[in-house]
């Protein structure tokens, strides 16, 4: 079982730990009061001084356009009202200066606060969306755009997405040089069918794209993902069910540095604000049982698997550093979703 060292170093450190979540969460309560909401100055005036107490860099929070009208997937796709027995495409007007999410987590200083860049546009915009009841499943906005980047970036050769959505990272990718093919994991007939019958036609490339109806977490296997030289996973709507999916993968327990998830970085957040307060409950000396029995019970799966990880470590932590390497470990992070 890992152990600490009493120290004051660490005393102050798991202090500033637990504070920075507290404070993440005291940051984001406030900060949802505004989302969706048309901002008028006012609430710009007040939303600007919340953002001022946490620290929140902004340059503005009035976005450009042109961001999405220079995307080459918002600006050649263009979709119409059309639904199936699951899912539909629609076009949702976003009203002038309505304030909405333009990324996902951003992390901020050495701890655990992190904040959401927020924004919004100045005139109205007509955003394409594939739902699914009432999951918005995708739209080409600025968050996918940006929380897509790396992804978008990396692809290189024959990629592999697991999830279609509506084609917005294959397109993308299709338009890269370094791109030879596409190949997609997709589970449900309907959207494949609406992608066949009305987004594909508008493609602007020959390159090859084939799509295989199939479930991801069966296709996610060693053989399947060799045969690719980058592999991207997006079949999550958010990080909540994302949690679920990516813990699911893991336990599959294949490693492999050419496969990527869709915001894993936000996913993991929700494993580090487990793994802080289970750290701090053995450095103050409390019961490991009490502190899983204080979990809800959506969660209380995830502690007893952060339980089991640190059961598997024999090793003394001293430091700030070395608390944080634990905090912040990406492997570390992943192997407690394996567990
Ligand atoms: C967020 S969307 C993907 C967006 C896509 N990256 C894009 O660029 O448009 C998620 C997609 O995953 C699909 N999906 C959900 N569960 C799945 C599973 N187990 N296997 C394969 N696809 C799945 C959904 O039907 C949906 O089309």
């Amino acid at each position: 079982m890992i152990k600490f060292e009493k120290n004051n170093e660490l005393n102050i450190a798991m202090k500033n730990l637990i504070n920075s979540m507290v404070d993440a969460n005291d940051y984001i309560t406030a900060i949802l009061n505004y989302n969706e909401d048309i901002l008028t100055p006012k609430k710009e005036k007040e939303l600007k001084e919340i953002l001022k107490k946490y620290n929140v860099n902004f340059d503005s929070l009035k976005y450009d356009t042109k961001i999405l009208t220079d995307n080459p997937y918002f600006r050649d796709i263009k979709l119409n009202y059309v639904d199936s027995d699951t899912v539909n495409y629609d076009n949702i007007n976003i009203k002038k200066r309505t304030l909405m999410s333009m990324n996902f987590h951003e992390p901020m200083g050495k701890y655990l606060f992190h904040h959401h860049p927020i924004g919004y546009f100045e005139t109205d915009v007509q955003m394409p969306v594939l739902m699914q009841g009432s999951t918005v499943w995708m739209s080409p906005a600025i968050s996918e755009m940006e929380s897509m980047k790396d992804g978008i970036n990396k692809g290189h050769g024959k990629c592999l997405a697991m999830g279609l959505g509506i084609g917005f990272l294959p397109y993308s990718w299709l338009l890269k040089d370094e791109i030879k093919e596409v190949t997609v994991v997709e589970f449900n007939k309907d959207v494949i069918d609406l992608f066949e019958n009305y987004i594909r036609p508008q493609f602007k490339t020959d390159k090859k794209l084939e799509i295989i109806h199939g479930d991801a977490i069966e296709y996610y296997n060693e053989e399947f993902l060799n045969k690719f030289d980058y592999v991207y996973v997006d079949f999550w709507e958010s990080t909540d069910d994302g949690l679920k999916s990516l813990t699911k993968l893991m336990e599959k327990n294949i490693n492999l540095p050419h496969v990527d998830y869709w915001i894993e970085n936000s996913i993991l957040y929700d494993v580090k604000y487990m793994v802080a307060p289970y750290l701090n409950a053995i450095y103050s000396g409390k019961s490991v049982t009490d502190f899983i029995s204080s979990i809800d019970i959506d969660l209380k799966e995830l502690a007893k698997k952060v339980n089991r990880y640190f059961k598997t470590r024999n090793d003394v932590i001293k430091t700030e550093d070395e608390l944080l390497k634990i905090i912040h470990g990406k492997d570390v992070l992943r192997n407690i979703l394996a567990q």
